[in-house]
Order: structure tokens, then sequence, then C-alpha cells
């Protein structure tokens, strides 16, 4: 399984944002659309930070770039803190020239009835656009990509979710408590993520050195939903010596 150790989150971060913009300016040199799959949460910070710098002091242009998170809590509003809309525009969106119409982010504010066929528009969009070339990946200490938390199926699509108890006591500070953080999410399933051309998991700092042993070297297993990632012939795991520190 390709893993790159680097020293540090912030070479590590640079390294990715450099892939980033060379697929997004190969596709502008094709008068191509690039379309990326982005995730939020501390782990790609520092790539959109360096994405943004490079628009601004490198003239990388995201005028061609449709992107798609994902996943977003539900019930959520896109206006408050701690969504994942306020998230993306804070990071990255405020300060990039993409277009508001190539910006996708599940809703969070659907009636429950709605939310079935806005997954499968969601997916429907995503393959009318010809698939995700990129998506980037966080881990979360239960072994979930996006939110797809132990049991989730290796050909789930975009659906809504419950979150495990493990992954609310981590969002508990964004919340002000765990009582505050939704139960539920909608996210894209493991089978959308996987039909991404490449696929990118980063994770830094100690507190993700045994999940990442056991994403990389574990048994193949619903239990820790991102061992599936072991299947994929297009997966890189991207970590800081922190997060790679138990591996063998
Ligand atoms: C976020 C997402 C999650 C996070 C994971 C790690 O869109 O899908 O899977 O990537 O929970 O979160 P951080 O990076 O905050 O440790």
């Amino acid at each position: 399984l390709p893993v790159s150790v680097y020293n540090n989150q912030h070479e590590a971060s640079v390294a990715v944002a450099n892939k980033i913009a060379d697929l997004i300016r190969s596709k502008q040199a094709k008068g191509e659309k690039a379309v990326l799959g982005l995730a939020t949460g501390v782990t790609p910070i520092g790539v959109y930070t360096e994405l943004v710098r490079l628009h601004k002091e490198a003239g990388l242009s995201f005028k061609n770039v449709i992107t798609f998170n994902l996943d977003e809590y539900y019930p959520m509003k896109p206006t408050a803190a701690q969504s994942y809309v306020t998230f993306m525009y804070d990071n990255l969106f405020s300060h990039i020239d993409i277009e508001k119409d190539n910006i996708n982010i599940p809703d969070g504010t659907l009636d429950k009835d709605e939310v079935v066929a806005f997954c499968l528009a969601y997916e429907k969009k995503i393959e009318e656009l010809g698939g995700l070339d990129l998506q980037i990946l966080g881990i979360g200490r239960t072994g979930h990509i996006g939110f797809n938390e132990p049991g989730s199926a290796p050909n789930s699509g975009t659906r809504m979710v419950t979150l495990d108890d493990l992954t609310r006591r981590d969002a508990a500070r964004d919340f002000g408590g765990k009582a505050d953080v939704p139960t539920k999410a909608i996210t894209m399933g493991i089978g959308t993520i996987f039909k991404a051309r490449e696929i990118i998991l980063m994770a830094w700092n100690k507190k993700k050195a045994q999940i990442i042993k056991k994403a990389v070297e574990g048994e193949i297993s619903g239990d820790v939903p991102a061992t599936y990632l072991q299947l994929s012939q297009h997966v890189e795991f991207v970590l800081d010596a922190d997060a790679a520190s138990e591996l063998t």
C-alpha cells in the first residue's frame, strides 16, 4: 500500500496541495474541469491554506474546478458556525475564485423525506461530470472515512447515517458539549469514494497513530471502514511521522 511519510504536517500538506494544483492546471491546459472531492475537519486545513496561497501568490485559478464535499451534519443550517458549509467558505472558498455554482455540499436543511432523492441526485451529478478526479480524506478515530462509521458497506452510496458515539465525543468541543452534536449526517458512501480516480487519505499526530495502523495493516473489515481502502489501486496514505509511528 503506498504510504508517504513526511517530517511534519506542513510538508505533507504542501505536497498534497501541489498535487491538487497540478491536477487543476493540467485540466485547465486541456480546457477541462477538475472534479475534486473535499473533506473538512482539522486535517486538511493546511492543504487549503496552501491552495489559498497558491491562488493569491502564484496565480492558481479555480475557475475550472467543481467540488463535492464528503459530508455534512444533519440537521444543520449552512449559516451555523459548525456547519461544513461555514468551514469550507472560511478555510477555502471565500479566498479563491471558484464559481459558487460549482460548489456542492450535502444539504443539512432537507426534510427527512427529501434526503433519499437528494443523495441519489448527488451521486448522479458526480457521475454526469465524469466522476471525481481526486478525493481527499481524513480519518476518524472510529476508522470512518467521510462519515462512514463502522458497519458501513463497501459499496455504500451517499446517504443519511448515524454518527458513532466516539465521533460525537470528538466533535463535542466544536459544539460546546456532546449533547449538541447532531446524531446524524449525510455522507458520500464508501462506494462513492472508491469510484474516485485517485484517493489521498491524510493523517497527522500521535492521536491518529493507532487507527492508521489498523487502516493500513489491519484485516479488511467493516469494523474499520478505512481498511476497505487497502482494496483500492488508486489510494495514497499521506502521513506525518507521528501518525506513521505505529506502522511496522
Ligand atoms: C470530514 C470527514 C471526517 C474527518 C475525520 C477526521 O469531512 O469526512 O471523516 O476527515 O473525522 O477529522 P479531523 O481531521 O478533524 O481529525
